[in-house]
């Protein structure tokens, strides 16, 4: 009987914190339609919010947890996530989607402080990704925001492009998803940018990238010429760039991934009847995108004492 009400125990202290609907029968019951219309806006002034945010939440939840520590800016004594060299890709207007939504929250004066940045960029996601055509989905929420954020801590929790299927599903088992999510996962390169230098390896030197589609491989040496601006950056996917969609898969079939660790997802034989089978059908493309990005929304989740709900999402408390 004892061993039964430990084990009890046990179960209730690990149970996940996060649920759907967690703000409904809060003080700030309308925490999910506040940041939506924030976003909403934001959406509206520029579609390059799209891949920023996405991208946010990804380099975020990878790092330390899904608690918006990627957001927190460097000080004089520390120097922040957002400040390796591997986030200096993340684009501004990602963090200024949280910051702008996170202010519509706070103005309502009961909802002040009531609702995580953490949370703020899981909904924030959520909204970009419907917004461009995405599927949509109910997201489960109660992370806190994290204490901590030092650039050492990214270190080798974010795959470089040229990370072959097996690295790639490597890192993200360490995060609890399966290669199926990652699979899924990576069509996050349906929308947004990347700099010339993310794939110069593949157009040009001593070994070009056999699996890259001769065309496009050439229409990409003539936006990524020799000694290119280091701000250049192209679209992910060339066929519907705004698009929330499955056309990724669609472009990795004909050899039009741009990052070699896109392509490899279809000319390695163990993922390719993946990436075939959500070329052929949207529909278990966004089934199987909402799992996954549910779960990676689960990673190293902040509660009690772990965390706080920060004032201003940028600055601890
Ligand atoms: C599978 C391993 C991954 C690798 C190697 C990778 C790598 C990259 C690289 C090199 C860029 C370009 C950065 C730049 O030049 O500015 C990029 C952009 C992006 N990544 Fe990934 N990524 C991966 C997975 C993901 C995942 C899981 C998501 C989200 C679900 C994601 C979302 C994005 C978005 C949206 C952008 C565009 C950002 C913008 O337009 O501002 N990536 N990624």
């Amino acid at each position: 009987m004892a061993a039964l009400l430990l084990a009890l125990m046990l179960l209730l202290s690990t149970a996940a914190p996060l649920r759907r609907n967690y703000y409904a029968g809060s003080a700030c019951p309308d925490a999910e339609s506040i940041v939506r219309e924030a976003v909403t806006k934001k959406f509206r002034q520029t579609s390059v919010t799209v891949g920023a945010t996405v991208h946010l939440f990804f380099h975020d939840c990878f790092v330390e947890g899904c608690d918006a520590s990627v957001i927190v800016a460097s000080t004089a004594n520390n120097t922040a996530e957002k400040d390796h060299p591997v986030n200096l890709s993340l684009a501004g207007d990602g963090f200024d989607t949280v910051i702008r939504a996170k202010a519509a929250v706070d103005a309502v004066p009961r909802c002040r402080n009531k609702v995580s940045c953490a949370d703020i960029l899981v909904m924030a996601t959520r909204d970009v990704i419907a917004l461009a055509g995405g599927p949509s989905y109910a997201v489960e929420l109660g992370r806190l925001d994290g204490l901590s954020s030092t650039a050492s801590s990214v270190n080798g929790k974010l795959a470089p492009p040229s990370f072959n299927l097996d690295q790639l599903t490597a890192l993200f088992a360490t995060n609890g998803l399966s290669q199926t999510d990652m699979i899924a996962l990576s069509a996050g390169h349906t929308v947004g940018f990347a700099h010339c230098n993310a794939f110069t390896s593949r157009i040009r030197g001593p070994t070009p990238d056999p699996t890259l589609n001769s065309t496009f491989a050439a229409q990409l040496r003539s936006w990524c010429p020799p000694n290119v601006d280091p701000r250049i950056a192209v679209t992910m996917d060339v066929v519907t760039p705004r698009a929330f969609d499955n056309q990724y898969y669609k472009n990795l079939q004909n050899g039009m991934g741009l990052l070699a660790s896109d392509q490899v997802l279809h000319s390695d034989p163990r993922s390719r009847p993946t990436v075939d089978a959500w070329a052929q059908s949207s529909a278990a493309f966004n089934k199987a995108f909402v799992e996954a990005i549910t779960k990676m929304g689960r990673i190293g989740v902040k509660t009690g004492a772990q965390g706080n709900i920060r004032r201003n999402c940028a600055v601890f408390n």
